[in-house]
């Protein structure tokens, strides 16, 4: 797309609007929506990505795309390969509405304190989880909206501080969107906002799957530092990713969540194991879990999950109620539909399939704009608490309940990271393994 010239003016010396301190006052600076090329500088949002991998270029992307005003105003990574990729992918697909210049691109583990203080109004925060709770903390407490990706934590620990992030930031008026794509699928809203209304009865049990290959791993070269060897191969490394349950199979626990109607359960018990025995590469994870959650009403939830090659893929959920059974298809949202017990027609999503990724960044800007709160922090770190707590169940081997997962004082990341040594990494033994 082009744009243009006035809109590439630099603007480094302009006033920026701020756009929040409290919701009352996001109503009262709503501004009004520009029209493609037209942006003025005190239309503009100026955005800010950590964590320029896969994922946070989507998002990137998507948020360009959101609404005209938008502008890429800073990106920062530890990796300035990483940061470069992105930052040339972007360029190229949206010329002037990326406005980082060198000054604006950052490399290292305080890339996120200096995206904050180059004046962006909203941050995206994309990078491996283990750092998303101190990510977050610092945004929030800098008055920033934020979009953060899923999972929002890899350890209890972690997992409390954002709950009080989100806390705050509800209580400031700042936006807190997450990244559980599902939930702004259109197909999906429409299958679970029937179920939450009670279109299948009481909810009895969930069978949900997420089944799939491995992700990809680099191999180690000489200048790798052991950080280095476990930041490029972070999805194998539970301090950073939280296992594949946390990492990717939250998703469909997500959707378990939505189901319950976003009340958490009462215990789990779990399997897992690791069938494949492959390099160093594979870090200390999993290859597979399966979980069983119980409701204090009875009603049970089966998760299982894997990243093994060669395997048959999945990625469905069946809801069975008192009065129906649902099917939803990640994948393949056109087969989602609900059957009634009593024979009556069955409900089946008809309308469009819009990107899910787009409607996210569409809703965030939208909200910025209105002045409408959105805030996920509820339901967003309940979905990752069970993600959390299906995993220490498969580790330990034991069943472990709601109250103890919420008090666990496991801590999994480190203080300070840095470039250098690292602890080896250990894959838990079940019966071995303490859950603390
Ligand atoms: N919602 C979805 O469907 C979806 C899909 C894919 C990934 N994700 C999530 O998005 C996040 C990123 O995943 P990805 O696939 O883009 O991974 P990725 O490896 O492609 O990107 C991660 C980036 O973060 C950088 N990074 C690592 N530590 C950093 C730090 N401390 N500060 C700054 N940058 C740092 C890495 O160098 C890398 O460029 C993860 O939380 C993942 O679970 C969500």
């Amino acid at each position: 797309m082009k744009h243009s010239k006035s809109e590439a003016s630099s603007d480094d010396g302009v006033d920026r609007r701020v756009f929040v301190k409290t919701a009352a006052a996001v109503g009262a600076t709503g501004l009004a929506m520009p029209v493609w090329g037209s942006a003025t500088a005190s239309d503009r949002i100026k955005v800010g990505l950590v964590g320029c991998g896969g994922r946070g270029t989507g998002a990137a992307n998507q948020a360009i795309n959101a609404d005209p005003g938008v502008m890429l105003w800073a990106m920062g990574d530890v990796y300035e390969d990483r940061l470069k990729n992105s930052f040339n992918g972007l360029k190229n697909q949206h010329g002037t509405r990326v406005m980082v210049g060198d000054e604006r691109r950052f490399v290292g583990f305080d890339a996120i304190d200096k995206v904050l203080d180059s004046g962006v109004d909203v941050i995206i925060l994309a990078t491996p989880p283990g750092f998303r709770p101190d990510h977050l903390e610092k945004s929030v407490a800098a008055g920033k909206h934020v979009f953060c990706e899923k999972p929002m934590a890899t350890d209890m620990p972690g997992l409390r501080k954002v709950m009080e992030t989100a806390k705050k930031a509800k209580a400031q008026g700042t936006q807190l969107m997450s990244g559980f794509c599902w939930r702004y699928a259109a197909p999906e809203r429409a299958v679970y906002g029937e179920i939450n209304d009670g279109a299948l009865g009481e909810i009895e049990s969930v069978h949900s799957t997420y089944h799939t290959g491995p992700l990809g791993t680099r191999a180690r070269t000489p200048d790798m530092t052991d950080m280095d060897f476990q930041l490029r191969n972070w999805q194998h490394v539970n301090w950073l990713s939280g296992d594949i349950i946390v990492e990717q199979a939250v998703h469909s626990v997500d959707k378990m969540n939505w189901a319950m109607g976003n009340r958490p359960p009462v215990k789990a018990t779990a399997l897992g194991g690791r069938g494949l025995r492959e390099g160093a590469e594979r870090g200390d994870v999993f290859d597979h879990f399966a979980v069983v959650y119980e409701w204090d009403n009875g009603a049970r939830g089966f998760l299982t999950c894997r990243q093994v090659p060669n395997c048959s893929n999945d990625n469905t959920d069946w809801i069975a109620g008192t009065k129906g059974i649902g099917f939803v298809n990640g994948w393949a949202p056109r087969q989602s539909n609900l059957k009634f017990a009593d024979g009556s027609k069955e409900f089946r999503y008809r309308g469009g399939t819009p990107n899910m990724y787009q409607t996210e960044h569409n809703e965030l800007f939208k909200a910025i704009r209105d002045g409408e709160l959105l805030n996920d922090g509820d339901w967003m770190t309940q979905s990752v608490a069970m993600g959390i707590l299906g995993r220490e169940a498969g580790y330990s081997g034991r069943t472990i309940t709601w109250d103890e997962i919420m008090n666990s004082q496991k801590s999994i990341v480190p203080e300070d990271p840095q470039f250098g040594p690292m602890p080896p990494l250990e894959i838990p033994a079940p019966g071995v393994y303490k859950f603390s």
